[in-house]
């Protein structure tokens, strides 16, 4: 039987979480564990259990609404996404794989359709590792990739601690995080790029995502008087940091594997006009295509760190946060991503994600598979983020049936 999703509702589910953490700029802030972040699961969860899903949390604050199967035992399906945003985040990264996945159990509902299988909708914590530095910090330990404890114990700009902020919400779920089969994954999610848009595309077959590695750098110098010491005797910790910075741009630009560096979080100590900073610490996002490529520059990366922090007599540390390798995602799902676009008569093409996923880390202990649809210019991460209605009801639709389809596989 083929089963419609209603697209009406989806927007409107949408709509109404963007609502939640909403900023000036119309775009959305609901940081991984903030009081916007709860609002917005426990707008969820009223809805999961509207559509007579089973809630539970675990202890990582992963939340899994399930819609039971005539095999109730058997190893659920898995959809969903993550519902915490950037700082000037925008309505669909993340969200919309959620709701996505919400509007196929409730299609299903409406066509009172059982599956063999159960269906898990998930909301995974703390993917975009913003307030908390791992991103798919949720869905990393699940699947084993990350270490429990490691995790409860980072800790915000403020102090805060995960495990502490869990408490704090509500979310310090009893079940352990991970260790149960998985049949199958597949997440809806908007390309976060260029490539759909302007090819007129309008889904995506996501076949795997480029690696990634995150570094923290520490530069530290002497602090001095900003207007007695003479600028030939400084150890200025910014101004290292930032011919660093200068270098890492130049680097990926002129990396042969297509190599892109982003440096998106510097802090300059002590913080006084008049004081030449003695520290400075820096984030570095890596990313490429392929393992030799990722090995390569972090080779680089190191090097121009050592000789600008040489030249200039000032300390270095390095600190690796995570390092992800590039993923390939199961061929069958692939598949049956292309056949359900194919069916439906809706155009696609196969591409890899230059954006990390949760998928990415379930694709190691499960069959896993992505579903994206355009995002206006390629633009996310950014306030004025925008997918159509119609992409949005598209790639849903096509979410219904590969789910539908792996829900009833033995
Ligand atoms: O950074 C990423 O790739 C993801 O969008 N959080
Ligand atoms: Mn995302
Ligand atoms: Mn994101």
């Amino acid at each position: 039987m083929v089963v419609e999703i209603n697209s009406g509702r989806l927007w409107g589910s949408l709509m109404q979480m963007a609502e939640i953490g909403k900023t000036p700029g119309g775009g959305v802030c609901r940081l991984a564990l903030s009081d916007e972040d709860r609002a917005g699961r426990e707008r969820f969860i009223g809805w999961c259990e509207q559509a007579g899903l089973v809630v539970r949390i675990d202890e990582l604050g992963n939340i899994f609404g399930r819609r039971s199967g005539t095999m109730a035992e058997a190893a659920p399906v898995l959809t969903g996404s993550h519902l915490d945003t950037q700082p000037l985040g925008g309505r669909f990264d993340g969200v919309y794989g959620v709701m996505a996945g919400l509007e196929v159990v409730r299609s299903l509902n409406d066509a009172k359709i059982e599956t063999q299988r159960p269906i898990d909708v998930v909301v995974w914590c703390n993917e975009e590792g913003s307030r908390f530095p791992a991103g798919c910090m949720g869905s990393s330990v699940f699947a084993g990739r990350r270490d429990r404890d490691a995790m409860l114990n980072l800790r915000d700009r403020d102090g805060a601690s995960v495990q502490g902020e869990l408490k704090r919400i509500g979310y310090d779920g009893l079940e352990k995080c991970g260790g149960a089969p998985v049949a199958a994954l597949f997440e809806a999610h908007i390309e976060q790029g260029p490539v759909l848009e302007r090819e007129g595309k309008t889904i995506g077959v996501v076949t795997g995502a480029q690696g990634m590695r995150c570094y923290r750098v520490f530069v530290s110098g002497v602090e001095g008087h900003a207007g007695t010491l003479p600028m030939d005797q400084r150890f200025d910790a910014f101004q290292g940091a930032a011919r660093m910075a200068v270098a890492l741009d130049d680097l990926a630009h002129h990396f042969k594997h297509s190599a892109v560096i982003t440096i998106g979080v510097v802090d300059v100590g002590p913080g006084s006009r008049s004081t030449i900073p003695g520290s400075t610490t820096f984030s570095i996002d890596c990313r490429c295509p392929d393992a030799a490529g990722l090995d390569q520059l972090d080779a680089e990366i190191r090097t121009i760190c050592e000789t600008i922090a040489r030249a200039r007599q000032l300390q270095l540390d390095i600190e690796t946060i995570s390092t992800i390798p590039p993923i390939k995602f199961d061929a069958g799902c692939i598949g049956a991503v292309r056949d359900a676009a194919d069916r439906r008569g809706v155009s696609s093409r196969d591409m890899s994600s230059g954006a990390g996923h949760d998928a990415c880390h379930l694709s190691v202990i499960a069959p896993v598979g992505m579903i994206f649809i355009p995002c206006k210019d390629g633009v996310s991460h950014n306030e004025s983020e925008y997918a159509s209605p119609e992409d949005v009801a598209a790639g849903c639709q096509i979410l219904l049936d590969v789910v539908s389809d792996y829900a009833d596989r033995p």
